[in-house]
């Protein structure tokens, strides 16, 4: 089964192609970040406009890399939601008129889904049951992975997922966008020991994070020092520490609490370098394994949405042609496949 998975939710175009037996034969992806950059963070309008400029060239792209023609493809996967709705719309129109034209089933994927079955795609792939992290821009969460949408929220942010964290703090901080990764950049520079920042809602039982006060933490210690651009590494190291930290004692929780072994860590933030080395000890000290998708597949692409929409066309699961997106959608609404 040849599926097609195209990612638009928000400020990037993804497309691939993932074969049942096979596995992934070729992935495209367009980052909007110089568009959006002049105005330090997404545009919605202009975000769907590029989508409906960069799909299709998108989508020739990987059906030559593949050398796979478009007749030859059984199904479209699509990103359904969360995410910008304009952005949805680009991916839920062309994807479900691309089925229909070739009358071949389509399926719309939960967003988050899609990240957390991205390990998926790596040559050793984890196996259910396991607890998996998710944190991108929009969302933190830890979830109980039973099977392919049997998912129990474990904890989530109370206020700022662990991106927006990173990148309001980043802004803050003067940093450029896309402030994440620029901000992870800038601390590796940082001194560790010379600040050091609460660790939120760790002293209370439970698997929740709360990070807006981290932000703010950060940005009080930077004006005390009168925000001088020698001290901006170091405030950046401690943030990082903390988030880093805070996600390593929630990830323990909910490895006690679900007595699993196996800890899956995807979304934006998962291609924190810091992340993934604390969470790397984590496991080790457990006895335990952790499983990342590789880093180019920790942010938004289009190959996890055909993974994802693979595993559920083949479950028999797909949609008529009405074209409905879901901006807001709770992961442990999915039915199960
Ligand atoms: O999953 P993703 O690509 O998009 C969403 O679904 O939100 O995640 C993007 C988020 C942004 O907040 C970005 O700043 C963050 O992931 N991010 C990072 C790093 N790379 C991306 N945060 C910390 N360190 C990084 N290396
Ligand atoms: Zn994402």
């Amino acid at each position: 089964m040849l599926i097609l998975g195209l990612e638009t939710s928000c400020d990037e175009t993804g497309v691939a192609l993932y074969e049942s037996e096979r596995g992934l034969l070729a992935h495209a992806l367009h980052s909007q970040v110089e568009l959006h950059a002049e105005y330090g963070g997404v545009v919605p309008e202009l975000a769907s406009r590029d989508h409906v400029r960069k799909i299709l060239p998108l989508l020739r792209e990987v059906c030559r890399q593949a050398a796979v023609a478009p007749s030859q493809i059984d199904g479209v996967a699509y990103t359904r939601g969360p995410g910008l709705i304009g952005a949805l719309l680009v991916g839920a129109a062309i994807g479900r008129s691309l089925a229909w034209a070739w009358q071949v089933p389509v399926i719309g994927v939960h967003h988050m889904e899609g990240h957390l079955l991205a390990p998926m795609l790596e040559p050793n792939p984890p196996k259910f049951p396991f607890v998996a992290l998710l944190v991108s821009g929009g969302h933190s969460l830890l979830v109980d992975v039973q099977g392919i949408g049997r998912y129990r929220i474990l904890g989530e942010s109370i206020d700022d997922a662990a991106g927006e964290a990173f990148d309001k703090t980043a802004k803050l901080l003067g940093l450029p966008y896309p402030g994440g990764p620029a901000l992870a950049k800038l601390a590796e520079q940082g001194d560790p020991q010379r600040f050091r920042f609460p660790r939120p809602m760790t002293d209370r039982p439970g698997c929740d994070f709360s990070f807006s006060g981290l932000k703010t933490a950060a940005i009080n210690t930077w004006r005390a020092l009168e925000s001088s651009p020698e001290n901006r590494a170091d405030v950046a190291r401690a943030f990082e520490e903390a988030v880093v930290e805070t996600l390593a004692i929630k990830c323990r929780r909910a490895l006690h609490a679900t007595g699993l072994k196996r800890l899956v860590v995807a979304g934006g933030v998962g291609a924190n370098r810091r992340l993934r080395e604390r969470l790397w000890e984590l496991a080790a000290e457990l006895g335990g394994q952790v499983y990342y998708p590789r880093l180019e597949f920790c942010t938004d692409n289009g190959a996890m949405i055909a993974y994802a929409g693979w595993r559920r066309l083949a479950a028999g699961q797909g949609e008529d042609a009405a074209i409905e997106v879901m901006p807001r959608w709770p992961l442990d609404s999915l039915l199960a496949a």
